[in-house]
């Protein structure tokens, strides 16, 4: 399919090659292996002289699908689909990393990330440096000879501050250093980090991308030479992802322009509701005139997504008791879903740092998270003033 149409028609008509069957619909091919015509092409398949499947570790044309969805919606030459989005951020970094090197992770990305830098990583000899979401003038120091990575997501979880993509990524090829962003809150559709200059896009297509709380996977895009390496890892470490889930993530693709239409307006609304309410300390969205970095988000973000939060008067207690009046609202660990959920990062997520570790990284006892979901804007406002009138 030509590159040249627009956005939500590649991610509807981007399609496996239609079977025998003249099927409409992709189907699942559920299959651990694929069939040799003979000999030849086996040894031809096996020394990469031309592509084709082999073994569904290594592809599969239901993830193939996936990935040619994602590569063209992220400006991405190549990519590789994992079981996870922790199995695409590790397969993301690993590939590049060995003992001895350097990496610079910005201390706001998700927690598993960052117990990869912190607990795995150094056991094999690679050392981490974290960077201040908040204080971008202080990187450049962070540099060092053996830096190869500098790893981060934009806006951050659940602190909704954001990176300036244009200017890190200047700063990362000043220093010859891969720059690798999580592009999971904004999905390719508000945000492509490619085009800014990013080297490697990372992806939990558990949140947006199912867009309907089903499936876990992941997928690490980039340009055919970096993934051939990330492809070479994947295929001798295993973490390649299942062929039905991939079938459900590329079905999910076909939707993803009008879920997250629907998700920012929805999200904006809210946003701009709690700012007006007298439990409300304050709110964060990127696109609310009040977020500090709203001309930053409107230069790299094409709206400013699902996640809203907010600080309700009364610290953690209150916050406590604002989830538990909630009635709709699902209390759940996950995001992007069709349904809103709401989430007390102080007491659960990211309970067991200190107050400082969470102060820094903008997570206050109040701070309420909400993924805010499809339903009607209507009912979504009304939920969120009852838990607040009933949490008093
Ligand atoms: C920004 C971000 N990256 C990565 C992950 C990990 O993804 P998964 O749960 O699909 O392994 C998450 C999960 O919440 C996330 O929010």
């Amino acid at each position: 399919m030509s590159d040249t149409k627009k956005f939500e028609t590649l991610a509807i008509r981007t399609q496996a090659d239609r079977s025998q069957h003249r099927e409409h619909s992709v189907p699942i091919y559920m299959t651990s292996s694929f069939v040799f015509d003979d000999a030849e092409q086996a040894r031809a398949l096996f020394a990469d002289e031309y592509a084709g499947n082999i073994y569904t570790r290594f592809s599969n044309p239901n993830s193939t699908e996936f990935i040619d969805k994602m590569c063209l919606l992220e400006g991405a030459e190549d990519g590789f689909a994992t079981a996870s989005g922790m199995s695409a951020v590790f397969s993301s970094m690993a590939p590049f990393l060995q003992s001895g090197d350097h990496i610079i992770v910005c201390k706001s990305v998700f927690g598993s990330s960052l117990q990869i830098t912190t607990q795995l990583f150094p056991k094999w000899g690679i050392e981490y440096s974290f960077a201040d979401i908040n204080q971008p003038e202080t990187w450049e120091q962070l540099f060092k000879p053996k830096t190869k990575m500098f790893m981060a997501e934009t806006p951050s979880n659940p602190s909704l501050d954001l990176i300036d993509l244009e200017k890190l990524s200047q700063l990362c090829k000043q220093h010859g250093v891969l720059l690798n962003i999580d592009n999971c809150f904004a999905t390719p559709y508000l945000q492509q980090p490619i085009a800014w200059g990013a080297d490697i896009v990372t992806h939990s297509a558990t949140k947006f991308i199912d867009g309907q709380g089903r499936a876990i996977g992941g997928v690490i895009l980039g340009s055919k030479a970096l993934i051939e390496k990330v492809r070479f890892f994947c295929r001798h470490t295993g973490p390649a992802m299942s062929p039905f889930n991939a079938w459900i993530l590329s079905k999910s693709l076909e939707t993803l322009a009008v879920r997250m239409d629907r998700h920012t307006s929805n999200a904006l609304t809210l946003a701009e509701y709690l700012e007006r309410h007298p439990e409300v300390e304050s709110v964060k969205y990127p696109f609310l005139n009040s977020h500090p970095q709203v001309s930053l988000a409107k230069k790299q973000m094409k709206a400013g997504g699902g996640i809203v939060t907010f600080l309700v008067k009364g610290g953690v207690d209150r916050g406590r008791r604002f989830l538990n009046a909630t009635e709709m609202a699902s209390h759940t660990a996950n995001l992007g879903d069709s349904r809103t959920i709401v989430t007390h990062p102080a007491s659960t997520t990211h309970s067991k740092l200190t107050d400082e570790d969470r102060e820094s990284v903008g997570i206050l006892p109040g701070l309420i998270r909400v993924s805010v979901g499809l339903e009607h804007i209507d009912d979504i406002i009304h939920e969120i003033a009852l838990a607040l009138e009933k949490s008093k």
